[in-house]
């Protein structure tokens, strides 16, 4: 063995491979478990030391050739290299290790997982603009490489990106362009984030010569704030019986192949009476809670979500959902008083303050179901849950994100 080669034991939360050097932890760019690897430090940090690979020794089985031309030198996949299965697994280690070791939760092992295809799948792609050319930053970087195509956006948004280089050589300080694509209507959303202001006549025709006429709506955005909108702001989907409206400032769970299967691994068989629901977006999964509820109560901080999420039950004839627009702390104190069966939350990667946490215990629910999309704040969550009296039942990991280290998971946890 050459004295800077090491063997990589594991892949981590962040795509990198976890090696020991002389005492030193070594997180790897590109490394993959069983590999030997000859390294690069790249940055020492207090307890570890990031690196690169210089040569791949002894390679894994499972290692292959990127499909994607920009992997690499892209920052926005990180596990390309690594065949799907080798994807999955891991991921599905990541997630029990962290919540056994950051949640000191006793879990024997995942319920299960919920993948499907792991390139075409988003339906959402934030591009990025500079110096006129379209593409995506480097890893940690704000360095543009330019792209003419992304494997894990929809074929649709390929298809379009001709068109998001024209505005990105004519839109003076252009910075972001944001698509959304809807499969059901074959329609897109646009979002434009601009530096520099923009005459309304200009952008008008821009867009007219520009675009092609399934761009049912374009927002120009300058200093934050949508100063001029052509067509409509907001496109439908259609996710399993129900069609729902979302606006061009409200979130949607970008990977629409797994749409339906995300929310039946969510919400629980049983039925309840009344169900709190926190972080709801545009109802996305409080639709089909209230087909098992008496009454659901739904909350999100997002104004334009919660408009939309009122206008999807009215445009579903879905009767038992109330919504408002309260953050999550502002809900459970309103409702600290009354008795929910369930409360189902679904926070940004922050996880839950812990007032809310307090809040929740204090309000005492049959069932929680937790949705997360951050595995630490979700392990330092349920260790809070768990210690005031829940159990935790299950645990799924949904790739939502193939290709990048990024992962899903739903925790369902009861009163003991
Ligand atoms: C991961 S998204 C989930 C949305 C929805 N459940 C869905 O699946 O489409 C998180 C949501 O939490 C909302 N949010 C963020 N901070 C919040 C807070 N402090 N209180 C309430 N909602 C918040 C965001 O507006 C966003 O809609």
């Amino acid at each position: 063995m050459s004295p800077e080669a090491v063997l990589v034991k594991k892949l981590v939360y962040g795509g990198y491979g976890l090696a020991e050097d002389k005492n030193r932890t070594l997180f790897i760019e590109y490394a993959l478990p069983g590999e030997l690897v000859e390294v690069e430090k790249l940055k020492e940090k207090k307890d570890y030391t990031i690196a690169k690979i210089k040569r791949v020794i002894l390679p894994s089985s499972e290692r292959r050739d990127p499909p994607c031309p920009y992997y690499g030198s892209c920052g926005g996949c990180q596990l390309q290299h690594a065949s799907y299965g080798l994807q999955i697994r891991a991921k599905e280690e990541i997630l029990l290790e962290t919540i056994r070791r950051i949640g000191k939760v006793e879990v024997k092992g995942l319920d299960g997982s919920i993948y499907g295809e792991e390139f075409g799948y988003r339906v959402k792609v934030q591009f990025k603009v500079s110096g006129g050319k379209l593409g995506f930053f480097e890893r940690k970087s704000h360095r543009l490489v330019e792209i003419e195509e992304c494997l894990v956006a929809h074929p649709a948004i390929n298809g379009l990106i001709p068109a998001l280089k024209e505005l990105s050589k004519r839109v003076k300080g252009l910075k972001e362009i944001h698509v959304l694509y809807s499969p059901s209507d074959d329609e897109f959303l646009i979002k434009l984030l601009s530096e520099e202001p923009m005459g309304r006549e200009k952008f008008k025709k821009l867009m007219d010569d520009v675009l092609p006429v399934n761009v049912c709506g374009v927002g120009f955005y300058y200093m934050g704030q949508k100063v001029y909108l052509k067509g409509r702001d907001f496109t439908f989907f259609l996710i399993g019986p129900y069609r729902y409206r979302v606006s061009m400032d409200s979130f949607i769970q970008v990977n629409y192949m797994l749409w339906e299967r995300f929310v039946k691994g969510a919400v629980p068989e049983d039925r309840y009476r009344k169900v709190l629901e926190l972080h709801c977006g545009i109802g996305f999964f409080s639709l089909f809670l209230s087909e098992k509820s008496e009454h659901v109560q739904a909350y999100d901080s997002n104004r334009s979500a919660i408009k939309d999420a009122e206008y999807n039950a009215r445009l579903n004839k879905v009767a038992n959902v109330s919504f408002g627009h309260l953050t999550s702390q502002e809900a459970l104190k309103k409702h600290g008083g009354d008795i929910f069966d369930l409360i189902f939350l679904d926070p940004p990667r922050s996880g839950l303050s812990s007032g809310e946490a307090k809040l929740i215990l204090a309000n005492k629910p049959r069932d929680i179901v937790y949705v997360s999309c951050e595995p630490s704040t979700l392990a330092r969550d349920l260790k809070v849950l768990v210690k005031g009296g829940y159990r935790l039942k299950s645990l799924l990991m949904v790739d939502n994100f193939p290709n990048t280290y990024h992962m899903e998971a739903i925790a369902k946890l009861s009163l003991e």
